[in-house]
């Protein structure tokens, strides 16, 4: 095979490769992988994934498109989802908690849906007052500890922003490492298990 033949066999393999289709929340290489209305992004040690646009959030679907979150208490209808896990698009319209499960309030006013106390304990969100009774800080990352009285991010982090606690459309994410970004790498960031249904 002459070096000619072989250059444009690689070429093609590489625009093949390229434009393969990849899942939300699956490794890409590129744009191009990506479902519309989502992007090839760094997502912590996650690596390249394909994430949705800041107010679209993975379809119920085998094969997900993105779709627009509708907070808890909103209208919502087929073209949206619900945010978070836990919670549903109601005969009526809303976006309501699945039963057994309740609505919390973080503090920058996301509503989540979490698992009713079982034996009495609370878990708490940032910024809530703890240490008092059966309550804990909820730390589905283990990044939150309750200091003098409130619920707080551990040393070296910080509270999460709307984009990424976006960019993780199915956990609990309230605190991430100080130097954090989405969309940059080489960040050791890990700790996905848990999610919203800690007691
Ligand atoms: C749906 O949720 C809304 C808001 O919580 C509530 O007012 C309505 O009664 C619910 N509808 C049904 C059928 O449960
Ligand atoms: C959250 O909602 C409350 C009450 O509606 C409001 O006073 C507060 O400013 C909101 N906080 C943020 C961060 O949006």
């Amino acid at each position: 095979m002459d070096v000619m033949k072989l250059c444009i066999i690689l070429c093609v393999l590489f625009v093949a490769v390229q434009s393969i289709k990849v899942k939300l929340l699956e490794r890409c290489s590129s744009n191009d992988n990506c479902p519309s209305q989502s992007s090839c992004i760094e997502r912590g040690c996650d690596g390249r994934m394909c994430i949705c646009e800041n107010t679209y959030m993975p379809s119920e679907s085998d094969n997900p498109t993105c779709v627009k979150i509708t907070e808890i208490g909103d209208k919502c209808d087929a073209g949206s989802r619900c945010r978070g896990l836990y919670s549903r698009c109601n005969d009526t319209g809303y976006c309501v908690c699945n039963h057994g499960y309740t609505e919390v309030v973080s503090r920058i006013n996301i509503t989540y849906c979490k698992q009713k106390p079982i034996f009495q304990t609370k878990p708490l969100l940032l910024g809530q007052s703890c240490g008092k009774g059966n309550s804990f800080c909820a730390d589905g990352f283990q990044t939150t500890e309750c200091r003098r009285g409130v619920c707080e991010c551990i040393d070296g982090y910080r509270p999460a922003n709307l984009p990424e606690i976006n960019s993780y459309p199915f956990h609990l994410l309230q605190c991430v490492p100080g130097e954090f970004s989405i969309g940059k790498s080489k960040l050791l960031f890990i700790g996905l298990n848990l999610l919203l249904d800690m007691p």
